[in-house]
């Protein structure tokens, strides 16, 4: 066991029992003694569902959490040595804020042992005293800076100041860890942006362990030493705020974390990419022609106005942002977005450029659908992702047609029944085409990413049986919007699992 970790999920999964998805799949999480961890995501992704398993609320279905080495999953609540503050901070109304930080103090058992008549260890329980409830209420609120506040009623407090009390609830217990669910989330931003700061000073004074969950990239950056990016129930990335920032694993990363430009690259050579119509010097190594994603920082392109560069384009349109102006350039169809704190003109030829080391590059995750469980009905369609499409099956055989019973015949005229033969199927981002009339609709989805990638939108559309298709799409589509999936009979791509002489007939 590595003694500086403190808490450690292995392969824990959280399916609810009404569910028939995955709210967590598989995390795996070490964090560290003393460490701000943040699980950052958008809605939806599991960060609370982990937060809970972590706390005891939840169960997971599968998996072990570990503290200091030893498994705690059957553990319940009360008997973790973690606190929670939830978003909702659930403070006693009819209580002053003294009382409100002492409340689980007074009904705390706590064990000693003495020595029996017979010279036996036995352990008995007792309350805390008066006193040690006083010393423990004043030291919390002097954590959470609101000295001389325990006489106030709580209603009279701002929101900012009830969540200090339900942070002061917490520590109280001196708890080895501190879980943290959205908590400044009903604060306005102002204040918010100033519990951030006392958050991380607390984190300091108190010098125990956090874990805090948030879906503001920036409170996250700001705050964490360690982020925790998820999505869609699984951990994206794991690493510290400059790591995540300037090294995303994916585009999903990059997108998620500040503002980013993304594109479709391809490597050419020994550290040479091509993308937004030019060759770039790069530091990462990729095999040659291998389709690569590339993210590069608004701030870290540089926009020369004599336009002297190779990479030419037109600066569109320019907004100032108070410490900088934000330039949307278009190099061809590309849009560009740019960072600088000087003032150019705008509807003017420039050219860019970046610095090797300022282009980041990430292995693609996905370059086309791919369906591993598809197959041929007697009708000559492919099912896959649970529904029928017309294709053309004469592919799987060069020089073949299909007989008037239906059948594939070859060129040297050996028959083959197809019916229930099982392919994976293929089908190209470029090939499918989405849409907002659901009539007629073979399959329809619902989106639930969409990524700009400089000149189209990468969107994933998951369907109600949880199958994903990625789309390369010029139009605009938002989040949650339902759109039908549409595929042209030649392009849907198959091959034959297996050889097909087994289906001669
Ligand atoms: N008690 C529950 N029963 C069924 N599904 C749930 C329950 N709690 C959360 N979920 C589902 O699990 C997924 C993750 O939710 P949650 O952990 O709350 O996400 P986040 O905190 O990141 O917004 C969501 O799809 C959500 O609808
Ligand atoms: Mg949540």
């Amino acid at each position: 066991m590595n003694e500086d970790i403190i808490l450690e999920l292995v392969n824990v999964n959280k399916m609810f029992d009404d569910s028939d998805s995955y709210a967590v799949e598989n995390i795996n999480l070490k964090v560290k003694k003393g460490e701000f961890v943040t699980l950052l995501g958008p809605s939806g992704c599991g960060k609370t569902t982990t937060l809970r398993m972590i706390g005891g609320f939840e169960i997971p279905t599968s998996g072990k959490i570990l503290l200091n080495g030893k498994d705690i999953s059957d553990l319940p609540p009360n008997k973790r040595p973690l606190n929670t503050v939830f978003q909702r901070y659930a403070l006693f109304h009819h209580l002053d804020v003294y009382d409100n930080i002492a409340f689980g103090l007074r009904v705390k058992r706590i064990p000693y042992q003495i020595k029996d008549k017979k010279g036996n260890l036995v352990t008995k329980y007792r309350k805390y005293t008066k006193d040690e409830i006083d010393n423990k209420v004043m030291h919390a609120l002097k954590m959470v800076d609101l000295e001389e506040f325990e006489g106030r009623s709580v209603n009279k407090l701002s929101g900012g100041q009830q969540q200090r009390v339900a942070i002061a609830r917490a520590i109280v217990n001196e708890p080895e860890i501190l879980l943290l669910d959205e908590p400044l989330g009903a604060l306005d931003l102002k204040m918010r942006k100033e519990m951030q700061l006392e958050l991380k000073e607390m984190h300091k004074k108190l010098g125990i362990t956090f874990i805090y969950v948030t879906h503001d990239q920036e409170e996250a950056l700001t705050m964490s030493d360690s982020i925790v990016v998820m999505n869609d129930g699984c951990i994206q990335q794991i690493g510290s705020p400059t790591d995540i920032y300037n090294e995303p694993k994916n585009a999903f990363v990059a997108d998620f974390i500040g503002e980013s430009n993304i594109y479709v690259g391809t490597m050419v050579n020994k550290k040479k990419v091509k993308f937004l119509g030019a060759i770039w010097d790069c530091v990462d190594d990729f095999d040659i022609n291998e389709k690569v994603d590339i993210v590069v920082r608004p701030e870290d392109i540089v926009i020369d106005p004599k336009a002297k560069g190779e990479v030419k384009g037109i600066l569109t349109n320019k907004i100032f942002k108070g410490i900088h102006y934000q330039y949307t350039c278009m190099i061809g169809k590309n849009e560009v977005t740019i960072q600088s704190t000087i003032d150019y003109e705008i509807n003017k030829m420039v050219s860019i450029s970046i610095e090797p080391d300022l282009i980041q590059i990430m292995e693609r995750e996905y370059n086309s659908n791919t369906y591993q469980d598809g197959y041929i009905d007697r009708d000559n369609n492919v099912v896959f992702a649970n529904a029928c499409f017309e294709c053309d099956i004469t592919q799987l055989l060069k020089g073949s047609f299909i007989n008037e019973d239906g059948y594939l015949v070859s060129k040297e005229n050996k028959i083959y029944d197809l019916n229930d033969a099982d392919v994976i199927v293929d089908v190209d981002f470029n090939d499918i085409e989405i849409s907002d009339n659901l009539e007629d609709a073979i399959i329809t989805g619902n989106i639930i990413q969409i990524i700009w990638k400089g000149d189209h939108y990468q969107v994933i559309v998951r369907t109600e049986d949880e199958e994903d298709f990625i789309v390369n799409s010029e139009y605009t589509w938002n989040e949650n919007d339902i759109v039908s999936v549409n595929i042209k009979k030649e392009n849907i791509k198959l091959k034959l699992k297996g050889d097909i002489s087994k289906y001669e007939i």
